[in-house]
């Protein structure tokens, strides 16, 4: 039978074959108690003698899971019961789609943030279902912030708001929820339960599994009955939230594993103390990172804005593309790997996500101020 994760350490030798510090922004580090456990659980779950890869998901064992998936998913955040808990498919990416696809009807407007990437795609969904109302441009500073309530411009009535509270490509957050009397839905992908989240203040939260979560093939969605009842009849079961709901998530197979390996991460954050815990641990592994960039003169820029850096995602540049190509592959022969920028910003990036060990940070600071001194 499953245990429960109860910590996270540095990595270490496992079957074998060593493990390194894997700042990737997804799919991303997963906790090694619960990779050991899925180890055991993949030969045989709840002693009966079948893994849990090969158990049907309409039998005991995985009724189980997803139960206990769903039960813990709400504990954490402190779900409210007038919210549905789903495992969907498809990625965040699909819901980009069925989310106007259900709640963008005819004649009315939905506001989206655009903070970068992805909620320019989120755009580009929304806009072959209905209107949508570009509330904040970010393109104009480089996606280098995430709006104040003044640079929001919000529409009256609006279908629904939609936000992304973490920029995986540009390290921004949100510090708090935009401020919007219209239902407000949030791609939480990259920060899904590294920090307390206010469940009632969205009338929807989707996150794809592979950053904090678990391994692709799954999306979490959190939506409020109220309005997964108002969705647009008629789309076809996979796109149906009330089909999917109604159907415990299990209309088709569903990505089993996927789920299952979610539920031990839920286990884990629990283990852990809970959401306080989680983002108090977080807090201290950035301010490590952000410590490292501030600390080296001008030889690391920080690409976000000070007043709304993200905890898990850590863009920062050397002077040139040079040095930067260097860094990554002098950091891979220290044991560091991932820390390539994304494409569209170029640089460095230290994803941190939850199960990221403090001690892969405190080796990063070391070795960018080794780096610093040996090319400054
Ligand atoms: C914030 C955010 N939203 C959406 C996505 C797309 O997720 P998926 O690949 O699960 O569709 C990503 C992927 O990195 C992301 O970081």
């Amino acid at each position: 039978m499953p245990t429960t994760a109860t910590s996270s350490s540095a990595p270490s030798s496992l079957a074998g074959s060593k493990r390194i510090f894997n700042f990737s922004a997804g799919p991303a580090v997963l906790p090694e108690d619960v990779i050991r456990q899925a180890q055991k659980d993949l030969w045989s779950i709840f002693d009966s003698g079948i893994g849990i890869m090969e158990h049907s998901h309409r039998g005991k064992a995985f009724d189980r899971v997803i139960a206990e998936a769903e039960a813990d998913c709400r504990a954490i955040g402190n779900v409210p019961d007038d919210y549905e808990v789903l495992f969907l498919q498809g990625g965040a990416t699909l819901q980009f789609a069925m989310i106007p696809m259900s709640f963008l009807p005819a004649g009315a407007t939905a506001d989206y943030i655009d903070t970068g990437v992805w909620t320019t795609k989120a755009i580009k969904e929304a806009k072959l279902f209905g209107n949508v109302n570009v509330a904040f441009d970010g393109s104009a500073c480089s996606y280098d912030h995430t709006p104040t309530s003044g640079e929001l411009k919000l529409t009256d009535g609006a279908a629904y708001c939609h936000y992304c509270s973490n920029n995986t490509i540009y390290g921004t957050r949100f510090e708090t929820p935009p401020a919007t009397s219209a239902p407000l839905i949030v791609d939480a992908s990259s920060e899904m339960y590294s920090r307390p989240i206010d469940v009632g203040a969205h009338a929807m939260i989707y996150a794809g599994a592979q950053k904090n979560l678990g391994p692709s093939g799954v999306v979490l969605v959190i939506i409020r009955k109220d309005l997964m009842e108002s969705a647009r009849a008629g789309l076809p079961v996979m796109l149906d939230y009330k089909k999917q709901a109604a159907k415990g998530s299990r209309l088709n197979t569903p990505p089993t594993f996927g789920i299952y390996v979610m539920g031990q991460v839920f286990k884990w954050i629990l283990g852990q103390g809970g959401l306080k815990a989680v983002a108090q641990a977080n807090e201290a592994k950035a301010r490590i990172v952000y410590d490292a960039i501030m600390g080296s003169g001008d030889f690391y820029a920080p690409v976000a804005r000070p007043e709304c850096r993200s905890r898990m995602n850590i863009p920062f540049r050397t002077g040139t593309p040079e040095l930067d190509a260097k860094f990554i592959s002098e950091a891979l022969e220290h044991g560091m790997s991932g820390l390539k920028g994304h494409r569209d910003v170029g640089g460095l990036r230290a994803s941190i996500y939850n199960a990221f060990p403090a001690a892969g940070c405190t080796a990063l600071a070391e070795f960018m101020k080794d780096f610093a001194q040996r090319n400054g």
